[in-house]
């Protein structure tokens, strides 16, 4: 009587043992089979935006945590010719690199609307990138000074600590720094005036390149890793 209660507790613990390692197993697939994720890596976007959209080369932006509609808005402008930016150092607008990987000469796209959305959505979910450490230490006036600026002009839009935008807006804490300053500057002289950019004009129309590197210096230092 006794061992065959044992060996019914036996076979109780090891079909649930089973049925967790199922679990995880399922789990993991999952995680492997991301559709977005897929896509991500199929379609170039990480040769240019880094593993999990951390990391981007050059002055690229980083992808990883920013708001899925922004994103699909800016992808969709890009892919349509009608975000450009100004040039890079090569001459060509900055934006043309990724619309050469995203549609053919012909202009056709080599990505359909529902790999973008599922690429966003799964971008959007991903831990952001911890801030690059400044090429030069920043004083903690000039980025008190930064965050000074920063709330008076900048937060009724991009919300506390930069990180809380209104809808469909971006999210620029912890961006790179020299991405931050390009985009100002672009919108400011209107080589980007695609989306929604133009609401920012009035703002950016009055600050100095100084005081768009200081805002540059307080928001790329901010670390959304920790919370
Ligand atoms: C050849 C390099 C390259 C490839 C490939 C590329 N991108 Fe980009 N991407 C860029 C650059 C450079 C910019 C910034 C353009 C600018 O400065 O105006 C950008 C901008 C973006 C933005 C806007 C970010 C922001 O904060 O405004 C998104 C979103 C984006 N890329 C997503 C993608 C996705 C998704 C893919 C793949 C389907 C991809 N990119 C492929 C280089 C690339
Ligand atoms: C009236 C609202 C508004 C104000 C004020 C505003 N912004 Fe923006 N900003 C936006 C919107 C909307 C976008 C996205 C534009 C688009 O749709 O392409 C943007 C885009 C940006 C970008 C580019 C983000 C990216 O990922 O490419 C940066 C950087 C930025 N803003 C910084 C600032 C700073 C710094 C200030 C204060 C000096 C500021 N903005 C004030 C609305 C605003």
């Amino acid at each position: 009587m006794k061992s065959r209660l044992y060996s019914l507790v036996i076979f109780a613990t090891t079909l649930a043992m089973a049925a967790a390692v199922a679990v995880t197993a399922a789990e993991a697939a999952k995680k492997k089979r991301d559709p977005g994720k897929r896509a991500y890596m199929r379609n170039t976007c990480i040769a240019c935006h880094g593993r999990n959209g951390r990391g981007a080369m050059l002055d690229y932006p980083n992808l990883a945590g920013q708001d899925a509609k922004y994103m699909r808005a800016q992808i969709k402008d890009i892919m349509a010719g009608k975000r450009k930016g100004s040039p890079d150092p090569t001459g060509n607008p900055r934006s043309e690199g990724m619309r050469g990987a995203l549609v053919t000469p012909e202009g056709e796209p080599r990505i359909t609307a529902k790999q973008i959305k599922d690429i966003v959505a799964w971008l959007a979910k991903q831990k952001p990138a911890a801030p690059t450490p400044p090429e030069k230490p920043i004083a903690a006036e000039r980025i008190k000074a930064g965050e000074k600026l920063y709330k008076k002009k900048c937060r009724s839009c991009h919300g506390k600590k930069a990180m809380k935008p209104l809808k469909g807006y971006p999210i620029i804490a912890g961006q790179k720094h020299a991405y931050l300053v390009t985009q100002m500057q672009d919108i400011k002289t209107k080589a980007r005036t695609n989306g929604k950019s133009k609401l920012m004009l009035s703002t950016v129309k009055k600050l100095s390149d100084d005081d768009i590197a200081m805002l540059a210096d307080y928001l790329s230092q901010i670390d959304r890793t920790k919370k």
